[in-house]
């Protein structure tokens, strides 16, 4: 008797069984709605339990980088919730919108494994039953007229009526953004300081492929010849970065020379490639002193990506 007591416990305490057990617990978890409501009254339920919530909106095709922040949000909340909702609104080529990729039954079985509590998938009329939702009454300022706000007209007024509708319906605790959309990550700061929105907004830093290709969801769309190619941003980021931290404080001849090398490869077409102040997205004022991002912008094939690496001093 004793020895089979002391084989099951031996079993229970055994990693590959609390592996399973914890896929068991986890499957068992996800909560998927579609409904504002629905997912209203969800949180309400945890928050009178006093339990803390993150929150991560996406816009789907998930992949590590998604994993890695519904994981920091789960380390410091009780219940994390996602959002898939490819928002038209802050697309400024509709193209680019209807090529988006879509792959929401992997999307859900992946937030299943990484045991998020809730996934909030709503169609474009929850999000917007009333068109006067898709425009809001803030202007982020110069920090969204550079860069991406340059080459992509619109493109931030979208994300931030898409996000404060989205922080008013799930009101967390703690909403996380990817920081290799470092402008978006700004720009949503100074919605949550201008509306005065009770969440505190979260950077995470970027995660990469191997080869140092940041991870995004528009990878998937680049062809098995343009794939090995795409390192070359990555490259080009880290040369600079190198060259700065080197001591080299003439940016615009670090930014002349890696224009070259782009001229020289020739896959790309270049929307920017820019070293600015890290806080303001202006052009740099103290070059030993402020913290600085190296950004770029282009297009490989069809697909544009974009990066970036922050420097602080
Ligand atoms: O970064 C994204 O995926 C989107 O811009 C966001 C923040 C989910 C808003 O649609």
């Amino acid at each position: 008797m004793v020895n089979i007591t002391t084989k099951l416990v031996k079993k229970l305490q055994s990693a590959k069984f609390l592996l399973v057990l914890d896929r068991f617990y986890k499957a068992t978890m996800l909560k998927i709605s579609t409904k504002v409501i629905e997912v209203q009254n969800f949180l309400e339920i945890e928050r009178q339990n006093n339990k803390s919530i993150g929150f991560v909106p996406t816009m789907g095709a998930l992949h590590k980088g998604h994993l890695s922040l519904i994981r920091r949000s789960r380390s410091e909340n009780d219940c994390t919730i996602a959002s898939v909702f490819v928002n038209p609104t802050q697309f400024n080529d509709p193209s680019d919108f209807d090529k988006y990729p879509r792959t929401i039954q992997k999307d859900t079985e992946m937030l299943r494994e990484a045991g998020c509590s809730i996934l909030f998938l709503p169609s474009e009329s929850e999000i917007y039953p009333d068109s006067a939702l898709k425009s809001i009454n803030f202007s982020p300022g110069p920090i969204a007229e550079v860069l991406e706000g340059a080459h992509r007209p619109g493109h931030f007024a979208g994300v931030a009526a898409v996000v404060k509708r989205l922080l008013d319906i799930v009101q967390p605790h703690r909403a996380y953004f990817g920081l290799k959309d470092y402008q978006q990550f700004l720009v949503i700061k100074k919605l949550q300081q201008f509306y005065q929105i009770p969440t505190q907004i979260i950077g995470c830093e970027t995660l990469r492929e191997q080869d140092g290709l940041a991870m995004s969801s528009r990878n998937s769309l680049l062809s098995a010849l343009d794939r090995p190619k795409a390192v070359f941003l990555h490259q080009m980021l880290q040369k600079a970065f190198n060259q700065i931290m080197g001591g080299n404080i003439d940016f615009q001849s670090i930014i002349n020379s890696i224009l070259l090398d782009f001229e020289e490869n020739g896959n790309f077409k270049l929307d920017y490639f820019d070293i600015c102040s890290a806080n303001s997205l202006q052009k740099v004022v103290n070059p030993e002193k402020e913290d600085l991002i190296i950004c770029v912008a282009a297009f490989l094939g069809k697909v544009r990506l974009i990066d970036n690496l922050i420097i602080k001093r």
